[in-house]
């Protein structure tokens, strides 16, 4: 995967069908072709918005699965169900399925395994508590996570993924991290990736920044030098709001 930008949307429950249609019809007119634009959006979506987005700039991936390949987990959808709706890369880890349920690093690792063999794109999300960054524990918190969701992978598996870094206390707060706290951890997560899996690995594997992006400070965060790329929730929701971040270069030229 090129090192980014890599800008994702993350629609969380919103959006039907004829909803999503709209936006990524309107989307497709406002976006530059080598900008990578993602959409994660709801399962029941993915069909829909996979033929539209068709083979433009555009991916459509999913927010979550369940690491099994088949079996009695009611209500509950494979890695293989996501790549035969359309599915090109999943969300996992996100702050709101570690804490809203209950899931954890060990969970997440075997459900990035099980992406990575259905070929689906895995986003790992990582990130720190309130509490967590005022007790001093940010990297402790980091190191973790990343030790325990990348279990077990080799170097070739971890460029094929994404890891995003979304502090939980700046999601849907309003609150950003500044561009320098969040270069601060993108760079540690590079130098933990470096020490695991090389120069090599750790060079290409993109990184994004989640938590409250919006198109007044999308660019200042992706001038970072190890941060590749945005997970935005709550801005992603309203088209024109989202091409303005997808297009932040544009303000700079
Ligand atoms: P937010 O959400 O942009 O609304 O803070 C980010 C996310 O949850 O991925």
């Amino acid at each position: 995967m090129a090192r980014g930008p890599v800008i994702t949307g993350n629609w969380k429950m919103h959006k039907t069908s004829a909803e999503g249609t709209a936006f990524v019809q309107k989307l497709l007119n406002s976006v530059d072709s080598f900008t990578q634009v993602w959409l994660a959006v709801p399962f029941t979506c993915l069909s829909a918005l996979s033929g539209t987005a068709g083979d433009s700039s555009i991916k459509i991936g999913a927010q979550n699965m369940h690491p099994e390949a088949k079996g009695a987990f009611t209500g509950e959808i494979s890695a293989e169900m996501l790549r035969d709706s359309g599915a090109e890369f999943v969300l996992l880890g996100h702050s709101e399925r570690r804490h809203l349920f209950g899931e954890s690093d060990e969970f997440v690792n075997q459900k990035v395994h099980r992406a990575l063999q259905s070929g689906l794109i895995p986003v790992v999300c990582i990130g720190e508590t309130l509490e967590q960054r005022r007790a001093g524990k940010t990297e402790a918190v980091i190191d973790a996570q990343l030790d325990g969701s990348l279990k077990g992978l080799n170097g070739q598996e971890v460029k094929g993924l994404i890891l995003a870094y979304e502090p939980v206390w700046a999601i849907g707060t309003g609150e950003t991290a500044t561009p320098d706290q969040a270069e601060e951890v993108h760079a540690h997560i590079r130098r933990k990736l470096r020490e695991l899996w090389g120069e090599e690995v750790a060079d290409q594997v993109v990184i994004q920044y989640g938590g409250s992006v919006k198109p007044q400070n999308a660019g200042e965060l992706m001038a970072q030098a190890n941060i590749d790329g945005v997970l935005v929730g709550g801005a992603s929701l309203d088209v024109e709001t989202f091409a303005q971040i997808v297009n932040y270069n544009k303000k700079m030229v």
